[in-house]
Protein backbone atom coordinates (compact mmCIF):
# COMPACT_ATOMS: atom_id res chain seq x y z
CA UNK A 1 0.00 0.00 0.00
CA UNK A 2 1.31 3.49 -0.72
CA UNK A 3 1.80 5.60 2.24
CA UNK A 4 3.52 7.98 0.70
CA UNK A 5 6.44 10.25 -1.51
CA UNK A 6 10.36 11.21 -0.35
CA UNK A 7 10.27 14.80 -0.56
CA UNK A 8 12.96 17.94 -0.44
CA UNK A 9 16.29 17.20 -0.15
CA UNK A 10 17.14 13.78 0.56
CA UNK A 11 20.24 12.48 1.89
CA UNK A 12 21.69 8.96 2.04
CA UNK A 13 20.66 8.49 5.72
CA UNK A 14 17.58 11.05 5.84
CA UNK A 15 14.75 11.71 4.13
CA UNK A 16 11.39 13.56 4.34
CA UNK A 17 8.15 12.36 3.32
CA UNK A 18 4.75 13.46 2.81
CA UNK A 19 2.00 10.95 3.76
CA UNK A 20 -1.30 9.86 3.59
CA UNK A 21 -1.88 9.74 7.17
CA UNK A 22 0.10 10.37 10.10
CA UNK A 23 2.84 8.19 10.86
CA UNK A 24 3.76 7.36 14.31
CA UNK A 25 7.09 7.53 15.59
CA UNK A 26 8.83 4.24 15.63
CA UNK A 27 7.40 2.96 12.43
CA UNK A 28 9.19 1.16 9.38
CA UNK A 29 8.84 1.98 6.34
CA UNK A 30 9.90 1.10 3.11
CA UNK A 31 11.72 3.51 0.08
CA UNK A 32 11.92 1.46 -3.40
CA UNK A 33 15.11 2.37 -5.08
CA UNK A 34 16.92 1.10 -7.89
CA UNK A 35 19.51 -1.00 -6.28
CA UNK A 36 16.76 -2.66 -3.61
CA UNK A 37 14.38 -1.78 -1.33
CA UNK A 38 15.72 0.65 1.59
CA UNK A 39 14.00 0.38 5.17
CA UNK A 40 13.55 3.43 7.34
CA UNK A 41 12.24 4.27 10.54
CA UNK A 42 10.27 7.35 11.36
CA UNK A 43 12.16 9.52 13.58
CA UNK A 44 9.80 12.98 13.79
CA UNK A 45 6.37 12.89 12.52
CA UNK A 46 4.18 16.37 12.28
CA UNK A 47 0.51 17.21 11.32
CA UNK A 48 -0.22 21.00 10.49
CA UNK A 49 -3.48 22.35 9.06
CA UNK A 50 -3.59 25.09 6.10
CA UNK A 51 -6.88 26.21 8.08
CA UNK A 52 -5.16 26.91 11.18
CA UNK A 53 -2.18 28.39 9.96
CA UNK A 54 -3.09 32.11 10.67
CA UNK A 55 -6.08 31.65 12.94
CA UNK A 56 -5.82 34.72 15.65
CA UNK A 57 -8.51 34.28 17.43
CA UNK A 58 -11.34 31.88 18.98
CA UNK A 59 -14.08 32.77 16.37
CA UNK A 60 -11.45 32.19 13.61
CA UNK A 61 -10.72 28.71 14.94
CA UNK A 62 -14.12 27.87 15.57
CA UNK A 63 -14.58 28.77 11.67
CA UNK A 64 -11.46 26.69 10.88
CA UNK A 65 -13.01 23.66 12.02
CA UNK A 66 -15.53 23.74 9.97
CA UNK A 67 -13.25 24.88 6.59
CA UNK A 68 -10.70 21.90 7.80
CA UNK A 69 -13.47 19.19 7.83
CA UNK A 70 -14.63 19.90 4.11
CA UNK A 71 -10.96 20.68 2.65
CA UNK A 72 -9.46 17.39 2.26
CA UNK A 73 -6.20 19.09 1.27
CA UNK A 74 -5.97 20.78 4.49
CA UNK A 75 -4.36 18.33 6.08
CA UNK A 76 -0.37 17.85 5.66
CA UNK A 77 1.52 14.84 7.24
CA UNK A 78 5.51 15.05 7.72
CA UNK A 79 7.74 12.78 8.28
CA UNK A 80 11.69 12.69 8.88
CA UNK A 81 12.95 9.34 7.99
CA UNK A 82 16.15 7.88 9.23
CA UNK A 83 17.52 5.57 6.70
CA UNK A 84 18.43 2.09 8.07
CA UNK A 85 20.19 0.20 5.54
CA UNK A 86 19.20 -1.99 2.32
CA UNK A 87 16.46 -4.58 3.64
CA UNK A 88 18.05 -7.41 2.05
CA UNK A 89 21.51 -6.81 4.06
CA UNK A 90 19.69 -6.12 7.20
CA UNK A 91 18.02 -9.27 6.89
CA UNK A 92 21.40 -10.82 7.30
CA UNK A 93 22.03 -8.74 10.30
CA UNK A 94 24.09 -5.69 8.89
CA UNK A 95 23.37 -2.22 7.46
CA UNK A 96 24.54 -0.91 3.84
CA UNK A 97 23.70 2.23 3.57
CA UNK A 98 22.61 3.47 -0.51
CA UNK A 99 25.44 5.82 -1.94
CA UNK A 100 22.90 7.56 -3.99
CA UNK A 101 19.91 9.24 -1.69
CA UNK A 102 16.36 8.35 -2.49
CA UNK A 103 15.42 10.95 -5.39
CA UNK A 104 12.17 13.11 -4.51
CA UNK A 105 9.41 11.07 -5.99
CA UNK A 106 10.33 7.77 -4.18
CA UNK A 107 7.38 6.10 -2.99
CA UNK A 108 7.21 5.07 0.58
CA UNK A 109 5.15 1.99 1.52
CA UNK A 110 4.54 -0.52 4.63
CA UNK A 111 7.38 -3.38 5.01
CA UNK A 112 5.29 -7.02 5.70
CA UNK A 113 5.18 -8.92 8.81
CA UNK A 114 7.36 -11.78 7.62
CA UNK A 115 10.11 -8.98 5.72
CA UNK A 116 10.24 -7.19 9.53
CA UNK A 117 10.42 -10.76 11.32
CA UNK A 118 13.61 -12.07 9.75
CA UNK A 119 14.93 -8.60 10.83
CA UNK A 120 13.43 -8.31 14.60
CA UNK A 121 13.23 -11.63 15.38
CA UNK A 122 15.24 -14.31 14.27
CA UNK A 123 14.95 -17.82 14.82
CA UNK A 124 19.02 -18.14 15.62
CA UNK A 125 20.54 -19.89 18.14
CA UNK A 126 21.08 -17.29 21.10
CA UNK A 127 18.42 -15.00 20.32
CA UNK A 128 15.44 -14.61 22.82
CA UNK A 129 12.19 -12.72 22.63
CA UNK A 130 11.81 -10.06 25.21
CA UNK A 131 8.47 -8.57 24.08
CA UNK A 132 7.43 -6.89 20.68
CA UNK A 133 7.76 -3.80 18.76
CA UNK A 134 6.09 -1.00 19.94
CA UNK A 135 4.22 0.01 16.90
CA UNK A 136 4.06 -3.34 15.09
CA UNK A 137 2.91 -5.49 18.14
CA UNK A 138 2.86 -9.00 15.95
CA UNK A 139 6.27 -8.65 15.70
CA UNK A 140 8.53 -9.84 18.22
CA UNK A 141 11.62 -8.18 19.58
CA UNK A 142 14.31 -10.79 20.23
CA UNK A 143 17.67 -9.53 21.40
CA UNK A 144 21.06 -11.62 20.89
CA UNK A 145 22.25 -12.70 24.10
CA UNK A 146 25.83 -13.99 23.32
CA UNK A 147 26.12 -10.14 22.37
CA UNK A 148 25.25 -8.84 26.09
CA UNK A 149 27.68 -11.43 27.92
CA UNK A 150 31.00 -10.73 25.46
CA UNK A 151 30.02 -6.62 24.50
CA UNK A 152 28.29 -5.02 28.07
CA UNK A 153 25.07 -3.77 28.68
CA UNK A 154 23.83 -0.87 29.84
CA UNK A 155 19.97 -0.57 31.38
CA UNK A 156 18.87 3.31 31.68
CA UNK A 157 15.90 4.83 32.63
CA UNK A 158 14.01 6.52 35.72
CA UNK A 159 12.85 4.79 38.32
CA UNK A 160 9.70 2.64 38.16
CA UNK A 161 9.92 2.51 34.41
CA UNK A 162 11.57 -1.48 34.45
CA UNK A 163 14.49 -1.45 34.89
CA UNK A 164 14.65 -4.26 37.53
CA UNK A 165 12.14 -5.76 34.84
CA UNK A 166 14.19 -6.06 31.93
CA UNK A 167 16.94 -7.72 34.38
CA UNK A 168 14.63 -10.28 35.16
CA UNK A 169 13.26 -11.39 31.80
CA UNK A 170 17.20 -11.30 30.69
CA UNK A 171 18.35 -13.07 33.88
CA UNK A 172 14.99 -15.69 33.04
CA UNK A 173 16.37 -16.70 29.50
CA UNK A 174 19.80 -17.01 30.53
CA UNK A 175 18.84 -19.40 33.20
CA UNK A 176 16.69 -21.14 30.98
CA UNK A 177 20.34 -21.81 28.80
CA UNK A 178 21.60 -22.78 32.06
CA UNK A 179 24.06 -20.09 31.96
CA UNK A 180 25.83 -18.08 35.28
CA UNK A 181 24.32 -14.59 36.11
CA UNK A 182 25.48 -12.90 39.22
CA UNK A 183 22.87 -10.01 40.15
CA UNK A 184 24.47 -7.41 42.59
CA UNK A 185 20.71 -6.69 44.32
CA UNK A 186 20.68 -3.68 46.24
CA UNK A 187 17.42 -3.31 47.23
CA UNK A 188 16.40 -7.08 47.45
CA UNK A 189 14.56 -6.49 44.13
CA UNK A 190 15.42 -10.39 42.88
CA UNK A 191 14.89 -12.88 45.74
CA UNK A 192 11.61 -13.52 45.15
CA UNK A 193 12.50 -14.62 40.89
CA UNK A 194 11.23 -17.78 39.94
CA UNK A 195 14.12 -19.62 38.54
CA UNK A 196 14.56 -23.41 39.89
CA UNK A 197 17.99 -23.71 41.98
CA UNK A 198 18.15 -19.85 42.34
CA UNK A 199 20.53 -19.30 44.10
CA UNK A 200 20.33 -16.55 46.92
CA UNK A 201 22.92 -14.97 49.07
CA UNK A 202 23.82 -12.16 51.27
CA UNK A 203 27.00 -11.11 50.10
CA UNK A 204 29.29 -10.91 53.13
CA UNK A 205 32.80 -10.25 53.30
CA UNK A 206 35.61 -11.84 54.66
CA UNK A 207 38.17 -8.92 56.29
CA UNK A 208 41.15 -11.44 55.87
CA UNK A 209 41.00 -11.02 52.08
CA UNK A 210 41.01 -7.00 52.16
CA UNK A 211 43.70 -5.12 52.41
CA UNK A 212 43.92 -2.32 54.35
CA UNK A 213 42.85 0.51 52.69
CA UNK A 214 39.12 -1.48 52.41
CA UNK A 215 39.67 -3.22 55.81
CA UNK A 216 39.36 0.59 56.59
CA UNK A 217 36.50 1.54 54.57
CA UNK A 218 34.38 -1.43 55.81
CA UNK A 219 35.20 -0.27 59.43
CA UNK A 220 33.50 3.08 58.48
CA UNK A 221 36.80 4.96 59.49
CA UNK A 222 36.83 8.28 58.56
CA UNK A 223 37.61 9.90 54.95
CA UNK A 224 40.29 12.14 55.98
CA UNK A 225 41.07 10.43 59.30
CA UNK A 226 44.71 9.34 58.39
CA UNK A 227 46.54 8.76 61.52
CA UNK A 228 43.45 6.02 62.35
CA UNK A 229 44.05 4.65 58.87
CA UNK A 230 48.14 4.86 59.70
CA UNK A 231 47.17 2.71 62.93
CA UNK A 232 45.14 -0.13 61.15
CA UNK A 233 47.61 -0.18 58.29
CA UNK A 234 50.43 -1.25 60.97
CA UNK A 235 47.98 -3.39 63.29
CA UNK A 236 46.69 -5.53 59.98
CA UNK A 237 49.41 -7.60 60.03
CA UNK A 238 50.28 -10.87 57.91
CA UNK A 239 50.13 -12.53 61.16
CA UNK A 240 46.63 -11.00 62.31
CA UNK A 241 45.18 -12.35 58.55
CA UNK A 242 46.27 -15.95 59.40
CA UNK A 243 45.18 -15.56 63.09
CA UNK A 244 42.62 -17.73 63.81
CA UNK A 245 41.47 -15.39 66.03
CA UNK A 246 41.02 -12.79 64.10
CA UNK A 247 39.33 -9.54 65.97
CA UNK A 248 41.02 -10.66 68.88
CA UNK A 249 44.58 -10.35 67.39
CA UNK A 250 43.54 -7.48 65.26
CA UNK A 251 42.64 -5.57 68.84
CA UNK A 252 45.80 -6.97 70.13
CA UNK A 253 47.71 -5.45 67.56
CA UNK A 254 46.10 -2.18 68.19
CA UNK A 255 46.95 -2.75 71.93
CA UNK A 256 50.58 -2.47 71.47
CA UNK A 257 50.54 0.43 69.84
CA UNK A 258 48.11 1.77 72.43
CA UNK A 259 50.80 0.84 75.17
CA UNK A 260 53.73 1.43 73.58
CA UNK A 261 55.98 3.60 75.33
CA UNK A 262 58.05 4.41 72.04
CA UNK A 263 58.28 8.33 71.31
CA UNK A 264 56.80 7.93 67.94
CA UNK A 265 53.83 5.20 68.62
CA UNK A 266 52.87 7.71 71.54
CA UNK A 267 51.58 10.05 69.29
CA UNK A 268 49.38 7.80 67.74
CA UNK A 269 47.59 6.72 70.74
CA UNK A 270 44.45 8.76 71.12
CA UNK A 271 43.62 7.10 67.52
CA UNK A 272 44.83 4.02 68.09
CA UNK A 273 42.30 3.90 71.26
CA UNK A 274 39.33 5.49 68.57
CA UNK A 275 40.73 2.15 66.07
CA UNK A 276 39.84 0.15 69.04
CA UNK A 277 36.25 0.87 69.82
CA UNK A 278 35.58 1.42 66.16
CA UNK A 279 36.96 -2.49 65.79
CA UNK A 280 35.04 -3.52 68.43
CA UNK A 281 32.17 -1.73 67.66
CA UNK A 282 32.04 -3.31 64.61
CA UNK A 283 31.92 -6.49 65.54
CA UNK A 284 28.73 -6.27 66.82
CA UNK A 285 27.08 -3.69 64.19
CA UNK A 286 28.37 -5.26 61.34
CA UNK A 287 28.04 -9.34 62.35
CA UNK A 288 26.00 -10.24 59.78
CA UNK A 289 28.30 -8.59 56.87
CA UNK A 290 32.08 -9.22 58.25
CA UNK A 291 32.66 -12.85 58.43
CA UNK A 292 36.86 -13.90 59.06
CA UNK A 293 35.36 -17.17 59.08
CA UNK A 294 33.43 -17.55 56.01
CA UNK A 295 36.38 -18.92 53.67
CA UNK A 296 36.30 -16.78 50.23
CA UNK A 297 33.21 -15.47 49.05
CA UNK A 298 33.50 -16.83 46.31
CA UNK A 299 32.97 -20.64 46.40
CA UNK A 300 29.22 -19.36 47.10
CA UNK A 301 28.62 -18.47 43.31
CA UNK A 302 27.55 -21.58 41.38
CA UNK A 303 27.84 -21.61 37.88
CA UNK A 304 24.94 -22.65 35.54
CA UNK A 305 22.91 -20.69 37.81
CA UNK A 306 21.46 -17.55 38.63
CA UNK A 307 23.19 -15.80 41.49
CA UNK A 308 21.34 -13.17 43.89
CA UNK A 309 23.86 -11.47 46.02
CA UNK A 310 22.25 -9.58 48.54
CA UNK A 311 23.99 -6.08 49.53
CA UNK A 312 21.19 -4.12 50.76
CA UNK A 313 21.93 -4.63 54.76
CA UNK A 314 25.70 -3.47 53.43
CA UNK A 315 26.78 0.42 53.40
CA UNK A 316 27.37 1.98 50.43
CA UNK A 317 31.29 2.21 51.09
CA UNK A 318 31.17 -1.53 52.41
CA UNK A 319 29.08 -2.16 49.17
CA UNK A 320 31.41 -0.56 47.36
CA UNK A 321 34.28 -3.10 48.65
CA UNK A 322 32.66 -5.70 47.88
CA UNK A 323 31.77 -5.80 44.94
CA UNK A 324 35.19 -4.40 44.03
CA UNK A 325 36.42 -7.73 45.53
CA UNK A 326 33.99 -9.96 43.67
CA UNK A 327 34.68 -8.41 40.76
CA UNK A 328 38.17 -8.28 41.13
CA UNK A 329 37.98 -12.20 41.45
CA UNK A 330 35.93 -12.94 38.54
CA UNK A 331 37.99 -11.52 36.27
CA UNK A 332 40.62 -13.14 37.93
CA UNK A 333 39.06 -16.76 37.37
CA UNK A 334 37.56 -15.84 34.35
CA UNK A 335 41.16 -15.22 32.78
CA UNK A 336 43.25 -17.95 34.25
CA UNK A 337 40.51 -19.94 32.84
CA UNK A 338 40.00 -18.45 29.53
CA UNK A 339 44.43 -18.63 29.05
CA UNK A 340 44.35 -22.24 30.51
CA UNK A 341 42.05 -23.32 27.72
CA UNK A 342 44.38 -22.01 24.98
CA UNK A 343 47.51 -23.57 26.71
CA UNK A 344 47.19 -27.65 28.30
CA UNK A 345 46.58 -27.80 31.68
CA UNK A 346 44.75 -30.43 33.94
CA UNK A 347 43.95 -27.66 36.77
CA UNK A 348 39.96 -27.41 37.30
CA UNK A 349 38.65 -23.52 37.55
CA UNK A 350 35.87 -22.66 39.34
CA UNK A 351 34.26 -20.84 36.18
CA UNK A 352 34.36 -22.73 33.21
CA UNK A 353 31.54 -21.07 31.54
CA UNK A 354 31.11 -17.05 30.17
CA UNK A 355 29.37 -15.14 33.30
CA UNK A 356 27.12 -12.11 32.82
CA UNK A 357 27.42 -9.82 36.14
CA UNK A 358 24.75 -7.22 36.66
CA UNK A 359 25.63 -4.07 38.63
CA UNK A 360 22.14 -2.26 39.86
CA UNK A 361 22.54 1.56 40.82
CA UNK A 362 25.33 1.62 38.81
CA UNK A 363 25.96 5.35 39.55
CA UNK A 364 26.90 4.27 43.13
CA UNK A 365 29.26 1.95 42.39
CA UNK A 366 30.42 3.67 38.99
CA UNK A 367 30.50 7.59 39.68
CA UNK A 368 31.33 9.90 37.38
CA UNK A 369 33.60 12.22 39.68
CA UNK A 370 35.78 10.07 42.02
CA UNK A 371 37.05 6.97 41.94
CA UNK A 372 36.22 3.89 43.81
CA UNK A 373 37.29 0.33 43.82
CA UNK A 374 34.00 -1.17 42.53
CA UNK A 375 34.54 1.42 39.28
CA UNK A 376 38.59 0.45 38.90
CA UNK A 377 37.48 -3.57 38.70
CA UNK A 378 33.94 -2.66 36.13
CA UNK A 379 36.16 -0.24 33.82
CA UNK A 380 38.70 -3.51 33.54
CA UNK A 381 36.05 -5.70 32.81
CA UNK A 382 34.20 -2.94 30.04
CA UNK A 383 37.91 -3.00 28.72
CA UNK A 384 38.75 -6.96 29.30
CA UNK A 385 35.64 -8.93 29.82
CA UNK A 386 35.09 -9.74 26.20
CA UNK A 387 38.35 -11.18 25.85
CA UNK A 388 37.72 -13.70 29.02
CA UNK A 389 33.79 -14.24 28.82
CA UNK A 390 32.62 -11.75 31.41
CA UNK A 391 29.86 -9.72 30.42
CA UNK A 392 28.89 -6.51 32.76
CA UNK A 393 25.32 -5.48 32.80
CA UNK A 394 25.11 -1.78 34.40
CA UNK A 395 21.59 -0.08 35.41
CA UNK A 396 20.70 3.03 36.45
CA UNK A 397 18.32 6.02 37.11
CA UNK A 398 21.16 8.38 37.40
CA UNK A 399 23.40 7.70 33.47
CA UNK A 400 24.42 11.52 33.87
CA UNK A 401 26.83 10.38 37.35
CA UNK A 402 28.15 7.39 36.18
CA UNK A 403 31.61 7.06 34.45
CA UNK A 404 31.60 7.99 30.72
CA UNK A 405 34.26 5.95 29.99
CA UNK A 406 32.81 3.00 31.36
CA UNK A 407 29.28 3.66 29.56
CA UNK A 408 30.50 4.03 26.12
CA UNK A 409 32.33 0.68 26.57
CA UNK A 410 28.52 -1.09 26.73
CA UNK A 411 27.86 -2.71 23.45
CA UNK A 412 24.48 -2.52 24.33
CA UNK A 413 21.57 -0.27 25.21
CA UNK A 414 18.01 -0.49 26.15
CA UNK A 415 16.95 3.21 27.46
CA UNK A 416 13.34 3.67 28.53
CA UNK A 417 11.66 6.79 29.64
CA UNK A 418 14.36 9.53 31.22
CA UNK A 419 13.13 13.36 31.09
CA UNK A 420 16.11 14.49 32.60
CA UNK A 421 18.37 16.36 29.88
CA UNK A 422 21.59 15.81 31.63
CA UNK A 423 20.88 12.09 31.13
CA UNK A 424 19.48 12.64 27.86
CA UNK A 425 22.89 14.11 26.78
CA UNK A 426 24.93 11.41 29.07
CA UNK A 427 23.12 8.51 27.25
CA UNK A 428 23.33 10.41 23.90
CA UNK A 429 26.89 10.84 23.97
CA UNK A 430 27.48 6.57 25.22
CA UNK A 431 25.42 5.41 22.39
CA UNK A 432 26.48 4.85 18.88
CA UNK A 433 25.07 8.21 16.55
CA UNK A 434 22.77 6.53 14.07
CA UNK A 435 20.37 5.96 17.46
CA UNK A 436 20.13 9.84 18.45
CA UNK A 437 17.05 10.73 17.21
CA UNK A 438 15.51 7.78 18.47
CA UNK A 439 17.14 8.66 21.94
CA UNK A 440 15.14 11.82 21.38
CA UNK A 441 11.86 10.17 22.00
CA UNK A 442 12.92 9.16 25.41
CA UNK A 443 10.70 11.39 27.09
CA UNK A 444 7.49 9.79 25.17
CA UNK A 445 7.59 6.54 26.49
CA UNK A 446 5.46 4.33 28.99
CA UNK A 447 5.92 2.07 31.55
CA UNK A 448 7.96 -1.00 30.13
CA UNK A 449 8.75 0.72 26.80
CA UNK A 450 12.15 0.95 25.48
CA UNK A 451 14.69 1.74 22.68
CA UNK A 452 16.99 -0.54 22.27
CA UNK A 453 20.18 0.42 20.74
CA UNK A 454 23.34 -1.63 19.64
CA UNK A 455 24.41 -4.90 19.20
CA UNK A 456 22.22 -7.04 20.49
CA UNK A 457 19.45 -6.14 17.81
CA UNK A 458 20.04 -5.80 14.13
CA UNK A 459 18.76 -2.43 14.47
CA UNK A 460 17.95 -0.02 16.76
CA UNK A 461 14.13 -0.57 17.65
CA UNK A 462 11.35 0.78 19.63
CA UNK A 463 10.01 -2.54 21.92
CA UNK A 464 7.58 -3.17 24.50
CA UNK A 465 8.89 -5.29 27.18
CA UNK A 466 7.08 -8.38 28.15
CA UNK A 467 6.77 -8.00 32.22
CA UNK A 468 7.57 -10.69 34.38
CA UNK A 469 4.61 -10.89 36.59
CA UNK A 470 6.09 -12.59 39.89
CA UNK A 471 8.40 -9.81 40.79
CA UNK A 472 6.35 -7.67 42.86
CA UNK A 473 9.08 -6.29 45.08
CA UNK A 474 9.84 -3.12 42.62
CA UNK A 475 6.28 -2.16 42.31
CA UNK A 476 5.16 1.52 44.04
CA UNK A 477 2.81 0.66 47.26
CA UNK A 478 -0.28 2.12 47.79
CA UNK A 479 -0.34 4.17 50.77
CA UNK A 480 -3.83 4.45 51.09
CA UNK A 481 -4.20 0.51 50.82
CA UNK A 482 -1.58 0.09 53.35
CA UNK A 483 -3.65 2.49 55.70
CA UNK A 484 -6.88 1.11 54.97
CA UNK A 485 -5.53 -2.52 55.71
CA UNK A 486 -3.50 -0.87 58.61
CA UNK A 487 -7.14 -0.11 60.00
CA UNK A 488 -8.56 -2.60 59.76
CA UNK A 489 -6.39 -4.95 61.24
CA UNK A 490 -6.39 -2.15 64.52
CA UNK A 491 -9.91 -3.88 64.33
CA UNK A 492 -8.93 -6.99 64.47
CA UNK A 493 -6.02 -6.73 67.45
CA UNK A 494 -8.69 -4.56 69.12
CA UNK A 495 -11.72 -7.57 69.67
CA UNK A 496 -8.83 -10.14 70.14
CA UNK A 497 -8.04 -8.05 73.22
CA UNK A 498 -11.43 -8.11 73.86
CA UNK A 499 -11.61 -11.31 73.48
CA UNK A 500 -8.63 -12.05 76.03
CA UNK A 501 -10.10 -9.50 78.83
CA UNK A 502 -13.66 -11.60 78.87
CA UNK A 503 -11.50 -14.92 79.04
CA UNK A 504 -9.65 -13.26 81.66
CA UNK A 505 -13.02 -12.27 83.32
CA UNK A 506 -14.20 -15.71 82.69
CA UNK A 507 -10.95 -17.58 84.24
CA UNK A 508 -11.32 -15.60 87.46
N1 LIG B 1 7.38 -4.28 30.67
C1 LIG B 1 6.47 -3.95 31.58
N2 LIG B 1 5.17 -4.05 31.32
C2 LIG B 1 4.25 -3.70 32.24
N3 LIG B 1 4.54 -3.24 33.47
C3 LIG B 1 5.83 -3.11 33.79
C4 LIG B 1 6.87 -3.45 32.87
N4 LIG B 1 8.05 -3.22 33.47
C5 LIG B 1 7.77 -2.76 34.70
N5 LIG B 1 6.44 -2.69 34.90
C6 LIG B 1 5.76 -2.24 36.11
O1 LIG B 1 6.47 -1.19 36.70
C7 LIG B 1 6.89 -1.51 38.02
C8 LIG B 1 8.30 -0.98 38.25
O2 LIG B 1 9.18 -1.69 37.41
P1 LIG B 1 10.69 -1.92 37.80
O3 LIG B 1 11.23 -2.88 36.80
O4 LIG B 1 10.83 -2.29 39.23
O5 LIG B 1 11.26 -0.45 37.55
P2 LIG B 1 12.70 0.16 37.86
O6 LIG B 1 13.62 -0.98 38.16
O7 LIG B 1 13.05 0.88 36.61
O8 LIG B 1 12.52 1.09 39.01
C9 LIG B 1 6.81 -3.04 38.08
O9 LIG B 1 6.52 -3.51 39.36
C10 LIG B 1 5.70 -3.36 37.13
O10 LIG B 1 4.45 -3.33 37.79
MG1 LIG C 1 14.79 -1.32 39.88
Amino acid sequence: MRLGFVIGESKPTFVNAITSRALPVGEYVKIGSDEGEILGLVERSSVSSAAFADVKNFDEASESTEIAEINKRDKTYVADIGILGFLEDLKRGHSTLPAIPPIPGTEITLPSDPELEEIFSPKRKGWVNIGSLLRNKTIDARINLDKIVSRHLGILAMTGMGKSNLVSLITKQIAELKGTVIIFDYHNDYTSLSIPQINVMDAKINPRRLDADQLSEVLEIRDGANVQQRVLRMAFTKQVRESKEFWSKLENEVDIIINSEDRRLKELRTSAYRVRDIIEDAQKRFEDILDPDMGDPISFIKESRTNILNISELSEKQANVAVAFYLQRLLRDRKDASIARHGKTDRVFRFNSPIFVIIEEAHVFIPKDHDTSAKYWAAKIAREGRKFGLGLGIVSQRPRSIDLNVLSQMGSFAIMKIIQEDDQHQIASAAESTSRELISQITSLNIGDAILVGQWTNLPSLVHIKEVKEKVTGADQSAVDAWAKADKMKGVAVESTQGLIQKDLLLD
